[in-house]
């Protein structure tokens, strides 16, 4: 949530500064802000919007200088305004600010601050307590004369002392007036990277905002603080130790988050999924043996077979492949497996045997959530690994082994192609384990066969979103739409739902098929279709009853079928898209990217900002 851009280096800082912020405005996008030093002058630029409003407010008052930090916001505390916009000053406006997170005891501090005569606040943000809250600790420490590399020491303690009173989450870079080509940034819960360049140094959230200038990143820890300037920078603790670091070459470039030809990062990224699933599967099945290797779970045989039940814990489109992972670990390997939103996971006592594995899904690796379940189940003593797309997360570090997806960078605010890796992953777990158990080898091999069909069958999805976006059209005055399946196909549906929701903003929601009639069936009337996910399974015709319950009451039927469903649906039906066969255990990589494709053209259909929806943020690394 929310992207932080700064540079210290010789070349000018705005331009290095917007071109991070448009790279990182998949993360929020409720104002955005720059702050530069010039000529030992702070100057600013920020207001509510886009990017692009403030690119234009900076076009008609430029600002020059060689560093800065900057910053993309999904507000957490006071209005969507031009006043809580970042960066944020201190009392004096010499200090500038930029944050990540959420100050827990914002409340408290800002009480302590006015009682101290501190009044000057401008904005209704917890962000600029903690600026005052530092400014006023460097003023007090430079209230002799200091020289500049005194001043610089003085601030770095400032920020120490003051992160010390902080309770929440922070990622916070920050620069004074009075300290030259000096900037600070520090971490706790909120992601923070380095780039290393030469004569140049970068902090981020994120390094696809840096990638075009450096790929050599450092990955800040929790409780770390990083001093920059030109030509060096300093990582210490909190309480003031200088610490180790590595230096990782980052893996993509910058060509890789280019949107090409297409319109939306979200087609995009839909279109690259026979790619993506390859790689996801890449190295990892053994024909031999009709298992997966998986060796980054860090586990010997003995241990895997020694594992009796598994908590698979995300949120989100990661919590519904979660949901998919548990028909599927339970179908090939009869382990006892449940999935547990991230968020309740970490806050209610849910009771876990001594044999029990646990694993995090999460596409970015800094969900909030699902890190704050990550580090309650290693705190518990469970082995925890995680699902991963971003190599250098938080949560890809913290857990104990796990899968990469391999997806390449994700920017589209819906996700996609990390939905399938997922489901690719959990299918190589379910086959792993269960050939630790009673999977035979036909079967193993049998999965194995229909995993490398996947990528030419997507191809032949992605030829259907000409019929798809035809239907999207003939349904773009309806005032919602339900989503229905059962099985492996009903977290679908929810998957499917939620992309409807998330890109179009009608109301929608998912079910198991047989539902229906208990409750929801009180909806259905002709301006709701409901899109039912019915491949030609061993469920077929019992979701075939489901689909006559709603015709007979006048309700607008999508199927999705495969197979030899289509020719049984045509009198139910008002619509019928048809994908490849395949066994129902990995039926869901397909039939997801029709609903994909849907909630897609729906909302292209009904002008909304497919890349960026309202109120959304891609990486919520806020509770
Ligand atoms: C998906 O379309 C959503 N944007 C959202 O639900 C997302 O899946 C969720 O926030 C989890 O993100 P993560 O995979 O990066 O942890
Ligand atoms: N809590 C801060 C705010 O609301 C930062 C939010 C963010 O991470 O963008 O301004």
């Amino acid at each position: 949530m929310c992207g932080i851009v700064g540079y210290v280096g010789r070349a000018e800082a705005a331009p290095i500064l917007l071109d991070g912020l448009r790279r990182l405005e998949y993360r929020g996008y409720d104002s955005a802000g720059v702050a530069i030093v010039t000529r030992g002058h702070l100057e600013t630029r920020k207001c509510a919007g886009r990017i692009v409003a403030l690119a234009s407010l900076m076009t008609k008052q430029p600002l020059s200088g060689s560093f800065g930090v900057s910053h993309t916001r999904w507000a957490t505390h006071g209005k969507v305004t031009d006043e809580n916009a970042h960066p944020h000053f201190d009392a004096s406006g010499k200090l500038a600010l930029v944050h990540n997170g959420v100050i827990e005891n914002y409340q408290a501090l800002k009480e302590q601050l006015i009682q101290g005569g501190d009044t000057n606040f401008r904005s209704e943000t917890d962000t600029e307590v903690l600026a005052h809250l530092i400014g006023k600790l460097y003023d007090e420490s430079c209230a002799s004369t200091v020289d500049a590399p005194q001043k610089k020491a003085r601030l770095l303690t400032a920020v120490r002392t003051a992160l010390q009173q902080v309770i929440g989450t922070y990622g916070i870079a920050l620069v004074h007036a009075e300290v030259p080509d000096f900037m600070i940034g520090a971490r706790r819960g909120s992601p923070l990277v380095l780039g290393v360049g030469k004569e140049e140094n970068f902090l981020a959230s994120d390094v696809s905002a840096i990638v075009a200038y450096t790929r050599d990143a450092v990955y800040l820890n929790d409780f770390d603080v990083v001093a920059l300037e030109r030509d060096k920078f300093e990582i210490s603790s909190l309480a003031g130790e200088i610490g180790d670091y590595r230096v990782s070459k980052v893996e993509f470039t910058a060509e890789d988050i280019k949107k090409g030809d297409f319109r939306h990062y979200m087609l995009k990224e839909i279109f690259e999924q026979p790619n993506t699933v390859r790689d996801a599967m890449r190295g990892r099945l053994s024909l031999e043996e009709c298992t997966a290797k998986l060796g980054g779970l860090n586990m010997t045989p003995a241990q895997l077979r020694d594992v009796g039940r598994i908590v698979l814990t995300g949120c989100g489109t990661a919590l519904h492949a979660g949901r998919v992972g548990e028909y599927l670990i339970e179908r090939l390997a009869n382990i006892p497996t449940e999935v547990e939103y991230a968020s309740e996971f970490r806050h209610r006592n849910t009771p876990i045997t001594p044999e029990t594995l646990v694993f995090a899904i999460s596409q970015s690796g800094e969900t909030a959530d699902t890190l704050g379940a990550l580090r309650e189940s290693r705190r518990k003593g469970f082995r925890t690994l995680g699902i991963c797309n971003n190599v250098a997360s938080t949560i890809a570090r913290e857990s104990d082994g796990g899968v990469y997806m391999h997806a390449g960078p994700e920017i589209g605010v819906a996700a996609t192609k990390s939905f399938t890796s997922q489901l690719v992953i959990l299918t190589l777990l379910g086959l792993l384990f269960g050939r630790m158990r009673n999977l035979s080898t036909s079967e193993g091999s049998r999965i194995i066969e229909a995993l490398e069909a996947l990528p030419g069958q997507i191809e032949e999805v992605l030829n259907l979103s000409d019929q798809i976006k035809a239907i999207a059209r003939t349904y773009a005055d309806v005032n919602g739409v339900l989503f229905f399946g059962r099985q492996f196909n009903f977290p679908i549906a929810l998957e499917g739902a939620l992309k409807m929701k998330e890109i179009t903003y009608l109301f929608a929601e998912g079910h198991p098929s047989a539902e229906l009639k208990h409750g929801v069936i009180a909806l259905v009337r002709p301006d709701l279709p409901s899109v039912f996910i019915v491949p030609d399974d061993a469920v077929f015709s019992k979701n075939l009853n489901n689909m006559e319950q709603v015709k007979a009451r006048k309700g607008p039927i999508i199927a999705l079928t495969s197979g030899n469903g289509a020719k049984q649906l045509k009198n139910v039906a008002n619509e019928i898209i048809s994908v490849p066969e395949a066994p129902d255990c990995v039926m869901p990589i397909l039939t997801v990217i029709p609903l994909q494709l849907l909630a897609y053209h729906l909302a292209v259909e009904l002008g909304r900002d497919v890349d960026k929806p309202r109120n959304l943020a891609k990486s919520v690394t806020v509770e």
